[in-house]
């Protein structure tokens, strides 16, 4: 198959990109978050071809995608005040809600389960894109299973050239990491995923949110857990990664002890000078959480080669934006994790 390259400033492209998604054919997309590897989400053959495409496992279920927020209440029943307050806030932008399910949503795209995911993304063309084609658009990051998510046109092309029909090319993605998850069907508020939606932000409209286990730590192949997708191993280049805490002093010093060629560092900007010889890249700015995110993902790519065995990474500390960046990066890492001001 021939994978069309198509750009989100033509009218044109967009429309044909929805005329594909009508006849259930895979349409990769462009959002604020990540690229998303589109399908018609109430076609269940679609949809089956998503799972064909990434090679993902058929118990990890999708977000639907929609253009507006009231668009909601067409696949989702029950639906609490508190979701229609978040959309009211954080939509279209990078949360997704969890949500019971209406019969039209076919099991596929949920897996089975009675809830479904659902996003309302920020980019205009994308919501452009998903209002001409009529129906919710189904969509997990789209990189091959296993790989980090796609944040450019070309990572999508890299991973996904001749598996799907097309691209819509948006540019590179402003927040880089996947969208904030909460499920609103248990008794309070739960955090499945962070993401660009803070749980700050979260916490300040809803009072205590709790945080699932799956976010801290690893969770075991076999455990049942509530987002199904955080029990796989993530995000992870081939490498060992080991992420380094402490000052960038005691890191560098950490770090050039145990360096050996063919190992890389994955640091700050500011920290570059720190690590002359030792195969420096750098993803983002210590002071600013959003340039870590919108970077992370490409750096790992990068260092996603065979020739590189150990990678010591630098990691943001505290909440924002900086707690999803430092949940994807202690993920990809399986989460080890070295305190450089307690070792020699
Ligand atoms: O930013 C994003 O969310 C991107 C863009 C394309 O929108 N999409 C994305 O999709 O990250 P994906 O499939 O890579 O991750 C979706 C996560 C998975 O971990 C999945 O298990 C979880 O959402 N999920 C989907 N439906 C769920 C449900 N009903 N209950 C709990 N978790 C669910
Ligand atoms: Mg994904």
């Amino acid at each position: 198959m021939n994978t069309l390259q198509l750009s989100a400033e033509k009218e044109e492209d967009i429309a044909l990109a929805a005329k594909l998604l009508r006849e259930g054919k895979l349409v990769a997309i462009p959002t604020e978050t990540v690229y998303g590897l589109g399908a018609n989400g109430l076609d269940e053959e679609a949809v089956a071809r998503i799972f064909e495409a990434k090679g993902r496992p058929q118990d990890n279920p999708l977000i639907l995608h929609i253009s507006e927020p009231k668009e909601l209440s067409s696949i989702c029943h029950d639906i609490p005040q508190t979701a229609w307050l978040l959309a009211e806030h954080f939509w279209p932008g990078p949360l997704t809600m969890v949500l019971p399910v209406r019969d039209l949503v076919p099991k596929r795209t949920t897996a089975g389960l009675d809830t479904v995911a659902v996003r309302c993304p920020k980019t205009e063309a994308t919501r452009r894109l998903i209002a001409l084609a009529g129906v919710p658009i189904a969509a997990p990051s789209a990189n091959r299973s296993g790989k980090p998510s796609t944040t450019t046109a070309a990572h999508v092309l890299h991973d996904m050239d001749g598996r799907i029909e097309a691209i819509l090319d948006g540019g590179a993605c402003e927040v880089g990491v996947e969208s904030t998850i909460i499920d609103l069907t248990g008794a309070r508020p739960r955090l499945l995923r962070p993401g660009g939606i803070t749980p700050e932000q979260l916490s300040a409209l809803l009072g205590e949110i709790d945080i699932d286990r799956a976010v801290l730590g690893q969770i075991s192949n076999d455990a049942v857990v509530r987002a199904p997708g955080m029990k796989y191993k993530h995000y992870a280049p081939s490498a060992e990664v080991y992420i380094i805490q402490g000052s960038s002093e005691a890191a560098a010093r950490y770090i050039r002890k145990r360096f050996q060629s063919g190992d890389a560092v994955l640091c700050f900007k500011e920290e570059l000078p720190l690590y002359e010889g030792c195969n420096p890249t750098a993803y983002g700015s210590r002071d600013d959480a959003l340039s870590l995110s919108a970077g992370l993902f490409a750096a790992l790519r990068d260092l996603d080669t065979p020739e590189i065995k150990t990678i010591y990474a630098r990691c943001p500390e505290g909440g924002g934006v900086a707690y999803a960046v430092g949940n994807r990066l202690k993920k990809a890492a399986a989460f080890r994790t070295v305190n450089a001001e307690e070792e020699p």
